[in-house]
């Protein structure tokens, strides 16, 4: 019952839309499927083949290793490096940690959900953009800070923060 509500929230439409290749997974399934503590090692591999765990990976996960259903989504619910739902080509992180709140990393992210017209957590319609508020991301002398990919700004107002996603979209979109 649990699970079956839990899936039917995660499988939500933007999900229906996308093309999942669950034969991705058949490599990893091979890789731990008679292996104990399996669970989680299989998830995060999953997550970076997909960029999230679809809820049909659950499924076919469950379903050819045995591993059970309420397991793997009571473990991917509770651990925050996992990601239910697609995310976007570029991961925003604000970072919260105490020296970025301290700098008003609150300001930062305002800002960014004006500009970018989404909630923390969201992704933008165009897929361009998620998101995502963060811990430290250990560079506190340059607080606020945000990453995107492997590139950390620092030192940001909410107009230079703003202007950062808007010059990467501008780039997307030439
Ligand atoms: S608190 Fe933001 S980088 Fe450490």
């Amino acid at each position: 019952m649990r699970v079956s509500r839990i899936k039917k929230q995660f499988k939500e439409k933007e999900e229906a839309e996308l093309n999942v290749d669950l034969d991705l997974l058949n490599p990893i399934i091979q890789k731990y499927k008679n292996k104990k503590g399996n669970l989680i090692p299989i998830l995060q591999q999953t997550q970076s083949v997909f960029g999230y765990i679809p809820a049909d990976a659950f499924s076919k996960i469950s379903l050819e290793t045995g591993l059970n259903l309420s397991d793997m989504y009571g473990v991917a619910t509770f651990y925050s490096q996992f990601r239910l739902k697609p995310v976007g080509k570029h991961i925003v992180k604000i970072c919260h940690g105490t020296a970025c709140h301290v700098q008003n990393a609150t300001a930062i992210s305002t800002a960014l959900e004006e500009t970018l017209k989404i909630n923390d957590g969201e992704t933008t319609k165009d897929g361009l953009f998620t998101l995502e508020s963060v811990a430290c991301l250990g560079c506190c002398s340059l607080a606020p800070v945000l990453m995107i990919g492997d590139e950390t700004y620092g030192k940001l107002t909410p107009k230079s923060a703003s202007k950062i996603i808007k010059d990467i979209r501008r780039k997307e979109n030439n």
